[in-house]
């Protein structure tokens, strides 16, 4: 992305909050707002987890943004921007990052970052949308529950200017928001799927039953939709919740 692209984003540093997800519904906030927080006392994250991050260390923040272009049945697209716009961020650190379906980034088999997107609607297309993001920047340690964390940090081994970092990653997002809003939806599409994690490579996904699966991610739909193929050449769509990654570790814990 060019570096003569310039931005006047607000950015809001507050203390305390329950979620900035939360926080970011206040109608005082407008589009490409946002508010930082350096501590939540609920974090969300997604299927209903909390989200943990240790106060002053990482980035926990939304963006408020107002998609009014964007019908409710493309809203995919947006988590696409948003995933885009991280790993370009992550990239400019010399952090290579692939997209874990729906839009967890990934450091090889680490989450580095996670993002819970919130919509509301006025008719047939999006009008405000949340967008939450908790990125690990100079947290080193972590609780032994969480499944695979690792940080920018970690990953590097020297700590970062968290603004610089948040500054950053605005940047692509409002690069990768103003190509969505100029309707190459084409372009978002096929790089959001070129970086995904484990695209092509067979691997295992859990059903709701608690199935496991061998398949090879295809693509994703415009809707958003999982797109894999089973060893026996048949394609099928998954939805958010009708399935989720095998992850490594647990492959592993599983064979002991
Ligand atoms: C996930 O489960 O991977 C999503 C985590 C999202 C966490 C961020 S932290 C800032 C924002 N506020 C929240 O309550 N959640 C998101």
């Amino acid at each position: 992305m060019s570096d003569k692209y310039v931005i006047n984003t607000m950015i809001y540093h507050i203390n305390n909050t329950t979620s900035t997800n939360d926080e970011a519904r206040g109608e005082n906030y407008q589009h490409m707002d946002v508010i930082w927080s350096e501590h939540q006392t609920s974090g969300r994250g997604q299927r209903g987890h909390s989200w943990h991050s240790v106060e002053g260390e990482n980035l926990t923040f939304s963006v408020v943004l107002h998609p009014t272009f964007l019908p409710i049945v493309e809203q995919f697209l947006l988590s696409e921007v948003v995933a885009l716009a991280l790993v370009d961020a992550m990239a400019e650190y010399g952090i290579e990052c692939r997209i874990k379906w729906t839009n967890d980034i990934y450091a090889e088999d680490s989450k580095l970052v996670g993002v819970l997107i919130e919509h509301s609607l006025s008719g047939d297309t999006l009008a405000r949308t949340i967008v939450g993001i908790g990125l690990n920047v100079n947290q080193r340690e972590f609780p032994a529950d969480l499944p695979n964390p690792t940080s920018m940090a970690l990953r590097c081994g020297r700590e970062f200017d968290r603004e610089e970092v948040l500054r950053g990653f605005m940047l692509n997002l409002q690069q990768w928001y103003d190509i969505l809003a100029s309707g190459d939806k084409q372009l978002v599409e096929h790089a959001y799927i070129s970086r995904m994690y484990h695209l092509g490579e067979e691997h295992s996904y859990m059903l709701p039953s608690g199935e496991v699966i061998r398949a090879r991610i295809r693509g994703v739909k415009p809707s958003g939709e999982l797109r894999l193929e089973h060893a026996d050449g048949t394609v099928s769509e998954y939805a958010f919740k009708e399935i989720e990654f095998v992850l490594p570790h647990k492959q592993a814990a599983k064979k002991e």
